[in-house]
This record gives structure tokens, sequence and C-alpha cells, in this order.
């Protein structure tokens, strides 16, 4: 373990929002291949889920890792931080930093634990459901997903465009077919961000994605004829 400086509060980190990605890779590497830190979120709906609220922050830098581990337990003093300092007592119970209290239940690292054994496997069979919606709907749609070249996804959600989303959302719902919007406002257009954001039409791209994305259902075990289903009713629908 280094005792260099900078200490990593003067510097800057690259930290990769891997929410809805973690275990996407690029040409086979993982996003901690450049980025300092890889945060991810184990929250249900999340690709690896688990039971309740959860999330990992993933490094290959010793540095980082202890600060980190620093911060999830109210700052507490790291082994870096004893080997600098003298502590007249016993440093367990004294915070350094301002940290938090941001521990895993261990019933769910159990959970994930488990889930993590098929987690390969899992996206293997996202890909699939993946790739027979694209195969159903590709002419069909404005747009469906696609992977940069060398990427694979894990695909937390497979989202299309349609010029109507509204109107399909609502024909999917008659159906009993159930979609979501998840950004219907950009988030340089949310007022907490309304300080620091650029303005309203900076981001042509994003404002018009949010008009017309809607994410269909997605998981590993869904049927095929259940993926057939949302097919059929997306082509149906001439919104
Ligand atoms: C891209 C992204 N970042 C962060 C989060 C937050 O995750 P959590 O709710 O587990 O804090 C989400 C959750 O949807 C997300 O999609």
């Amino acid at each position: 373990m280094t005792t260099a400086s900078p200490s990593w509060s003067s510097r800057c980190a690259l930290i990769s929002d891997n929410a809805q990605g973690f275990g996407c890779t690029l040409n086979g590497k993982a996003t901690t291949d450049w980025a300092d830190i890889a945060t991810t979120s184990f929250f249900p709906a999340k690709p690896l889920g688990c039971y309740g609220d959860g999330g990992a922050v993933v490094t290959n830098d010793d540095r980082l890792a202890e600060l980190v581990e620093s911060l999830r337990v109210y700052g507490k003093v790291t082994p870096t931080d004893a080997a600098e300092r003298n502590f007249h007592h016993d440093p367990k119970y004294l915070s350094l930093r301002v940290g938090m209290n941001s521990r895993l239940d261990t019933i769910q690292a159990a959970v994930l634990l488990e889930k993590l054994k098929i987690f390969a496997d899992e996206i293997q069979l996202r890909e699939k459901v993946a790739a027979r919606y694209s195969a159903g709907l590709k002419d069909h749609v404005r747009r469906v997903p696609h992977i940069i070249e060398g990427g694979q996804s894990v695909w937390a959600q497979y989202v299309i465009e349609h010029d109507n989303r509204d109107g399909l959302q609502a024909h999917l719902s008659s159906q009993g077919i159930p979609s979501m919007v998840y950004y219907p406002v950009p988030i340089h257009m949310q007022d907490f961000a309304a300080e620091w954001a650029p303005p309203a039409g900076s981001l042509p791209v994003t404002e018009a994605a949010s008009q017309y994305v809607i994410a269909l259902p997605m998981h590993p075990y869904l049927p095929e004829a259940d993926q057939d289903r949302v097919i059929e009713a997306v082509r149906a629908f001439n919104g």
C-alpha cells in the first residue's frame, strides 16, 4: 500500500456510473479498465438485483478502495491513516472525514452471492430476448437499440424509440403489457440541475430521444410467447 501524495482528497477521479451496466464490457474489458471507480446499483430492477436496496463501488486502486471503505463507515480511520498518524487511543470509532452509513445488508449480500453465480448466464439470456425483439421490431419502430462494435450490453432495459411513444404506451397498457418511460425529462432540464446544467436546447439528441423512448418488458426468463405478444402488440399499433 502506497502513501504517496497527493492524497485523494485533492485529486480528481473518473467515476463510471454502472447502475444500469454492471457486467457490460467493451472489447472484453469492464469499465474499471478506464475509470478509476465504477459504481453500481443492486436495486431489484437492475441486471444484478438484490431483494431490497444495495449497491457497490468497484476499483482497482487500493488507495481509493480504502478511502471508499472509510466513507462507507462514517469516515473511519483507514490502515493508511493509522500508519501516518499517532492516535492516543483506539481509533476504531474515530471519523477522520465526513462519511455515511452505507453498509450492504448481510441478507442482501447473501442473495447477491448466489445470483452472481448465474449472472453471466443471465446476461446471455437477456441478449437472446433483445435479439428477438430487435429482429421483430427493427422495421416497425423509429429505432431499436444499437450496440457499438465490441460492446456487450447487459440489457438492463430494452428501449425502443417510437414516433408516437405515448400512444404506443397506452396501446400496450390496453393489452395488459407493461412498459416504462424512464427518462421523460433529460437530466440537464430537471429543476435540481438548473444552476449548472446547459440550457434546454443544448443537447438536441438527448432532448429528442426523451420524446420517443419507451422500455419494453425485459428479464432473462421472459418466455418466447410473451416476447412474441409484445412484438405483435407493438407492430399492430399504427398510431
Ligand atoms: C444510471 C443510474 N445511476 C444511479 C442510479 C441509482 O441507483 P440506486 O437507486 O441504487 O441508488 C440509477 C437507478 O436507477 C441509475 O439508473
